[in-house]
Parts: C-alpha cells; sequence; structure tokens
C-alpha cells in the first residue's frame, strides 16, 4: 500500500515537473544563409533570445534559414495552416495573400526611412495595417522588418536614365504593384520566386533585380552583378507572420512573451538595418559594384505616380493609401 502510494505521487510530481518543463517550439523560416550580412537571422538571434527569456525558457524558435521552408510565397501561405510557423516575407510577397500589405510597396510612397519607421512602428503599422493583414490573410503580424529602399541591380550596362532600361530582363516578386510599376518604367519585368534568383543572375536567365543593399550583399549578389542604380522608389519591409489561428490557441503568458519578444527584435534589426545599410553598400562597391546615379530622378517618381489610381484596387482600396499618407505627411 504505501509503495503504491509512493508511486503515485512520484507519478504525479513527474507529471507536473514535465508540465512546467513544457516547451512551445516554433519554427523560423527565412530567406538568407545564416550570416552576419543578414538582416533576417540578425531578427531570429534577438527573437529566439528573448522569447525564451520572457517565457522563462518556454519558448524555443528554431531557425530555418536559405528558403529551407521554401521561397517567401510558398512559406506565407505555408504560415496560413501551418501554427508553429513563423515566417518574415518581404510586402510584395505577402501582398498575394494580404493585398493591403502593398500598400508599403507603393512606389514613392515613402520619402525617406524616418516616414518608413514612424508609419510601420505607430498606430498604422501596429494596429490599422495589421488587422487588414490578419483579416485578409489569416496572419498576424508580430513585427516588422526594413533594411531601407531597394536599389535596381544588373550584369549589362550603368543604369543613369529610364531610357537606358529598355530591353534589360528585370526580375521582380510575383506582385501586381512590382509588375505594374516596372512596366510604367518601360521594362517588361519577369517574376520569378526568390530562391531562383541568385542562379536566374548566375546563368543570364535575368539581367537584374531589384533589392536593398543589405539584401544584395546577404544574398552575394555583387557575385553574379555589376551595376547599381540607387532609385529609393520602394523599400524593403518584410511583416514578420504567424497564423492567427494558431496564435489564438497559445496560452495568454505565451503570446504576450512571443508579442514583447518579436516587437523588440524587430526594433533592434531595424537599428542595425540603419547601421549596416551605407557600410554594406561601401562593401558592394569594393567587391566591383559600380554605382549609376539617376540623372532623372524625377521622371521616375511621376511615371510610378502616374499609376498609383491603377493600384488603389490591388492594394484593397484608396482608402488605405489615405491613411497611410495622412500618418506620414
Ligand atoms: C524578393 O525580392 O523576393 C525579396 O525582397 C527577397 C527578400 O525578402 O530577401
Amino acid at each position: 500500500m504505501k509503495k503504491s502510494i509512493f508511486l503515485l505521487v512520484f507519478a504525479l510530481v513527474l507529471c507536473l515537473s514535465t508540465q512546467a518543463m513544457a516547451e512551445v517550439v516554433f519554427s523560423f523560416g527565412h530567406s538568407n544563409p545564416p550570416n552576419d550580412r543578414s538582416q533576417n537571422h540578425y531578427f531570429f538571434l534577438k527573437f529566439a533570445e528573448l522569447a525564451k527569456k520572457y517565457s522563462n525558457g518556454e519558448i524555443v524558435i528554431n531557425e530555418f534559414p536559405s528558403n529551407q521552408l521554401g521561397g517567401e510565397q510558398a512559406r506565407v501561405n505555408k504560415a496560413r495552416k501551418q501554427t508553429n510557423l513563423i515566417t518574415q516575407a518581404s510586402t510584395p510577397n505577402v501582398a498575394p495573400f494580404a493585398p493591403s500589405a502593398g500598400v508599403l510597396s507603393l512606389p514613392y510612397l515613402f520619402d525617406d526611412m524616418d516616414e518608413i519607421l514612424s508609419l510601420l512602428n505607430g498606430e498604422f503599422g501596429n494596429t490599422i495595417l495589421a488587422e487588414r493583414i490578419r483579416k485578409e490573410s489569416g496572419l498576424r503580424v508580430l513585427g516588422y522588418l526594413t533594411t531601407g529602399f531597394r536599389m535596381i541591380t544588373n550584369s549589362k550596362r550603368c543604369v543613369n536614365e529610364i531610357g537606358e532600361m529598355e530591353g534589360l530582363k528585370i526580375r521582380v516578386p510575383k506582385d501586381a504593384i512590382m509588375l505594374k510599376t516596372f512596366e510604367a518604367w518601360g521594362v517588361n519585368p519577369i517574376t520569378m520566386a526568390w530562391p531562383e534568383v541568385f542562379t536566374g543572375l548566375q546563368q543570364g536567365v535575368i539581367d537584374g533585380q531589384i533589392n536593398s543593399y543589405i539584401t544584395n550583399y546577404a544574398a552575394s549578389f555583387h557575385e553574379v552583378q555589376k551595376y547599381i542604380t540607387p532609385l529609393s522608389a520602394m523599400p524593403w519591409i518584410a511583416p514578420i507572420l504567424i497564423s492567427d489561428k494558431g496564435f489564438s490557441r497559445l496560452e495568454p503568458k505565451i503570446q504576450q512573451a512571443l508579442l514583447k519578444a518579436a516587437k523588440e527584435a524587430s526594433l533592434l534589426e531595424q537599428a542595425w538595418g540603419i547601421e549596416r545599410e551605407k557600410e554594406f553598400q561601401m562593401i558592394l562597391v569594393e567587391k566591383g559594384m559600380v554605382m549609376c546615379p539617376l540623372k532623372d530622378k524625377n521622371t521616375w517618381k511621376e511615371k510610378a505616380r502616374a499609376i498609383w489610381p491603377d493600384l488603389y484596387d490591388k492594394v484593397g482600396g484608396k482608402e488605405i493609401v489615405d491613411q497611410a499618407l495622412s500618418y506620414i505627411k
């Protein structure tokens, strides 16, 4: 009798301690190699560390870099169904699932980094846009990464003027805003999933593409690209996304820890991005890339701004664009 009581108590203690130790495990998927050039890797390191700290060790986040879980659009789609998957994806790769995310890719919405940060980190990013993305895609926004503006790179010639884009095979993500904008600039863009871009550039299937200095360096594009046109028309912004259904099933203390960690890690990544942008631009040039300053900045802007009315319905209506503008200006 004594022995069975002892065994029962032992089993109970074991069960309680196992429960107390229970881990909530997430996968974090991203698009870069896990090195110190990558904004996504930097974010992951901070996010995993802070989530562990704020959950007293209960949250464990494992990294799946280099598109191991699929390209960005594939991962966004997976995250809608797979509750333990957290992913980053830049806005043109989120917009096919949540059109309103496309507002952040509208050409010339932003003039500078301060405007980007104030929109992302204020009421618009945290509440208005996040709520629209949740309703449209079933994905909750945990934070926003950014590395500043996207630059056009190519392997053929220095593009200083819009006319010099003619005939270049430029890759864009499969996204209406990107496609229409390049068409407005007189280019017939080629859509390609991100994991294929390096090889596409290497093999000459495409001549160029558009990404931030940091992404260009993280992806080692200096090995397959020569010229950089500093356009600053569209930013690289990547929401951090998790299934809303999955999130709502988590214990409140886990939800709070995850939100707090993602928010803080996003802010740390944004600061890291500001520090690294110039440095990485210089490294790209040291490694042989050539800067091609624009002679006709206004022409690019005028052509892109002229198609905004055609883009309103692609981003969920003019209202969201007006709202974004009212928070910027
Ligand atoms: C893309 O061009 O598909 C993305 O900007 C890639 C990325 O998020 O790094």
